[in-house]
C-alpha cells in the first residue's frame, strides 16, 4: 500500500502551495512530512485523501491511480481506503467515547463482541479504557485527540494519514504516544503518513522524514542520515541546532580538506571532495568537545554563556571565527569568562549548501 505522488501541484488562485512534489511513501512504514507552518504538509495529506482536488500531477495508492490531471482520473475519498486524523480532531459530541471509536467498525459492518473487544483494546492503547462510557464532551482537548487517534487506528484502513495528531497533548503524553504509534505500526503494518512541524517528534517516529520547504520536498532520508548529512543550511537548522561557518579557505590533502579559519585556526575535515563555491561548514553543537585551555589539538575560546539544563550544559563560546554553540553531557565547572580549548573530530565537520 505504498503511496506515490508525481509532479503533484496545488494552487489557490495565484498562490502555488505545492510545486511539483514527486515522492514515494513506503508501504507499512511511517513517513513523516516535516516543515514549517504553511509549507504544504496538510495540503499534501488532503490531496492524497481526496479532500482536496490537486491542480496537476498524479496520485497512486497501492498501485491504483486515484487522481490524475490528464487524462482525468478522480476516485472519490470514500473509495480510497484511507483514514485520517485531523489537526482539529472531529469527534461526535452526542456520542460516548466508546461509540465514537466504534463508528468506523459499524460502517464496515463489524458488530457485537468482536467490535467491542477491538474498541476496548484500542482505547486501552491510547490510555482511555476507563473513559469508554463517558460522553465525548466531558473530555479535555488532549483526551479528545486520543479518541480521534483511536478512531483512525481502529478502522481496518491500510493507509492512515495523521495531521499533527499529538499537538494537543502535554509533553509527557506526547512522548509516550510516539512510542505507542511506533509499536502499533510494527504490530499492524499500516502505511502511515504523519505530519508534524516538530523535528524531534519527526525524527523519533519516522522511518523516513520528508523535509518540506515552501511547497517542495527539499530532502528526504532516514532520521539519522538527515540529521547527520543535511544538504543545505536550512535543512541543518530545521533538524536541530547547527554552527555555520561561512568565512574559510581550504586546501585538499591526502586525508581530506584542511580549512583555514580567521585567527590562524586550522581545522582538518574528512571530506571526500572539495567544497563548492558558496558552501558552508556545519558543526552540530554536541560535536564540539569542551576541554581545558591549551589541550593538545584544541582551539582556544572564551566561554560567553554556560547554562546548566539538567542532563547537559549548553555553552556559547567565543572564538576567532565566531561564537560557537556547544553541548556537553558532563556538567563541567566552566563559567563565563573561562578560557577553554574546543575540539571537533575530522569526520564531524559537514559541508552544506547555502
Ligand atoms: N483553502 C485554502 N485557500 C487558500 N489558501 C489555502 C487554503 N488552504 C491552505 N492554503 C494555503 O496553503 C499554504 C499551505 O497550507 P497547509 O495547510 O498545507 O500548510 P501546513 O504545512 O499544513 O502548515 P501548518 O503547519 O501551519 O499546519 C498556506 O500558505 C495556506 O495559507
Ligand atoms: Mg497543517
Amino acid at each position: 500500500m505504498s503511496i506515490v505522488v508525481r509532479r503533484l501541484q496545488k494552487s489557490y488562485g495565484t498562490q502555488s502551495v505545492l510545486k511539483s512534489v514527486s515522492e514515494s511513501f513506503a508501504e507499512a512504514r511511517i513517513s513523516v512530512l516535516l516543515g514549517a507552518s504553511g509549507c504544504g504538509k496538510t495540503t499534501t495529506l488532503r490531496c492524497i485523501a481526496g479532500l482536496e482536488r490537486p491542480s496537476g500531477g498524479e496520485i497512486a495508492i497501492a498501485g491504483r491511480t486515484v487522481y490524475q490531471a490528464t487524462p482525468p482520473i478522480w476516485i472519490a475519498p470514500e473509495r480510497r481506503h484511507v483514514s485520517m486524523v485531523f489537526q482539529s480532531y472531529a469527534i461526535w459530541p452526542h456520542m460516548t467515547v466508546f461509540e465514537n471509536v466504534a463508528l468506523p467498525l459499524r460502517a464496515a459492518g463489524i458488530k457485537g463482541e468482536r467490535a467491542r473487544d477491538t474498541v476496548m483494546e484500542t482505547l486501552r492503547l491510547v490510555g482511555l479504557e476507563t473513559f469508554a462510557p463517558r460522553s465525548a464532551t466531558q473530555l479535555s482537548g488532549g483526551q479528545q485527540q486520543r479518541v480521534a487517534l483511536a478512531r483512525a487506528i481502529v478502522s481496518e484502513a491500510p493507509v492512515i494519514l495523521m495531521d499533527e495528531p499529538l499537538s494537543n497533548l502535554d509533553a509527557k503524553l506526547r512522548v509516550e504516544m510516539r512510542v505507542e504509534i511506533r509499536a502499533l505500526q510494527r504490530r499492524l503494518g499500516r502505511t502511515i503518513l504523519f505530519v508534524t512541524h516538530d523535528q524531534e517528534e519527526a525524527m523519533s517516529i519516522a522511518d523516513t522524514v520528508y523535509l518540506y520547504h515552501a511547497g517542495t520536498v527539499i530532502q528526504r532520508g532516514a532520521p539519522k542520515d538527515l540529521y547527520d548529512r543535511p544538504a543545505t543550511r536550512h535543512a541543518a537548522e530545521f533538524l536541530g541546532r547547527a554552527n555555520i561557518i561561512a568565512d574559510y579557505q581550504w586546501q585538499m590533502g591526502a586525508s581530506g580538506a584542511v580549512f583555514a579559519l580567521p585567527g590562524g585556526v586550522t581545522l582538518p575535515a574528512a571530506l571526500a571532495q572539495a567544497p563548492h563555491p558558496g558552501e558552508l561548514l556545519c558543526i552540530r553543537p554536541e560535536k564540539w568537545r569542551v576541554r581545558e585551555a591549551g589541550a593538545p589539538r584544541s582551539i582556544a575560546g572564551r566561554v560567553a554563556e554556560a547554562s546548566f539544563v539538567g542532563n547537559r550544559t549548553e555553552y556559547r563560546i567565543d572564538t576567532p571565527f565566531g561564537q560557537m554553540s556547544a553541548v556537553q553531557l558532563d556538567a563541567g565547572p566552566r563559567r563565563p569568562g573561562d578560557i577553554v580549548g574546543i575540539e571537533v573530530a575530522a569526520d564531524d565537520i559537514r559541508v552544506v549548501g547555502a
